[in-house]
């Protein structure tokens, strides 16, 4: 459906011209992170809209032109960006984000990537049951994977929980209140014991929608903290994580430029 006639697409602010025929993008939640992905992938990368939370450059990748687009914190923002760029034309989507382990094999640094989330996002509902899996497209994981092994990252994969919230959801007791309350306590210990590797706020949103809009998704995020050994977050390992899950991603590039993934 192209909707570029009658202007812009709402909250990015963007026609489908802007987007030059990219068919791929790269989703980080934080839009200070856009140009630095964006330039990783080409030196003249350039903004093309930020409107709120949602920050867009451009990038031309061996003759293909990516688009990097931040998606905020959570699911309502991030089924925007998703329901927006498709419109436009995009068909692929890789979130690139941070998150926070809940094994305890799992170290600051490393880098998780997600084959499928449980769905405590609230968000996905809107678009399919919660009998229906939050599933990642296996061939955009298969390319995460082969990108991770080459850069010799320590990595992980497998399951993810998708929280709406960092505090509550994520069994933080470090807030004003200092409590959860009772339908949430223990619930880390839960998804732990069941080898859930950690928790985030965008991969079941993600997954669903594009699953059920047919476009393909994938999930690369840097471990900031292990909540299991209550390890706080610290500039050093922010910045380790974020730039080990970018590197991931941009690599992943190579593969996601094939035809496949460009129909
Ligand atoms: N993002 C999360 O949702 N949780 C963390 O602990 C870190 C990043």
């Amino acid at each position: 459906m192209n909707k570029s006639t009658e202007g812009p697409v709402y909250h990015l602010n963007l026609n489908r011209e802007d987007i030059q025929g990219a068919r791929i993008a790269l989703i980080p939640g934080d839009p200070g992170r856009v140009p630095r992905i964006a330039k990783l992938v080409h030196s003249q990368a350039h903004e093309i809209a930020y409107n709120r939370e949602f920050r867009t450059f451009i990038c031309s990748f061996k003759n293909e032109n990516i688009l990097v687009t931040s998606t905020g914190i959570g699911g309502p923002s991030t089924s925007i960006v998703v329901e927006e760029l498709a419109q436009l034309g995009i068909r692929s989507f890789i979130r690139v984000g941070t998150t926070g382990a809940i094994q305890e094999n799992i170290e600051v640094g490393d880098v998780i990537i997600s084959t499928a989330s449980v769905r405590l996002d609230g968000t996905s509902v809107d678009y399919a049951p919660i009998e229906y899996p939050a599933v990642a497209s296996h061939e955009i994981t298969q390319a995460l994977i082969e990108a991770v092994q080459s850069l010799g990252i320590r990595f992980h994969v497998g399951i993810t929980a998708s929280q709406a919230t960092f505090y509550p959801g994520q069994e933080r007791c470090d807030t004003y209140s200092g409590s959860v309350i009772p339908r949430i306590k223990g619930a880390l210990e839960k998804w732990q014991s069941l080898k859930v590797l950690n928790y985030e706020m965008e991969s079941a949103t993600l997954f669903v929608t594009c699953s059920t809009l047919g476009l393909r998704a994938g999930c690369v995020t840097g471990v900031v903290s292990n909540l299991v050994k209550q390890t706080i977050i610290q500039k050093s390992g922010l910045e380790l994580a974020e730039q080990r899950a970018i590197q991931v991603a941009v690599k992943t590039l190579d593969v996601l430029i094939l035809p496949k993934f460009l129909s």
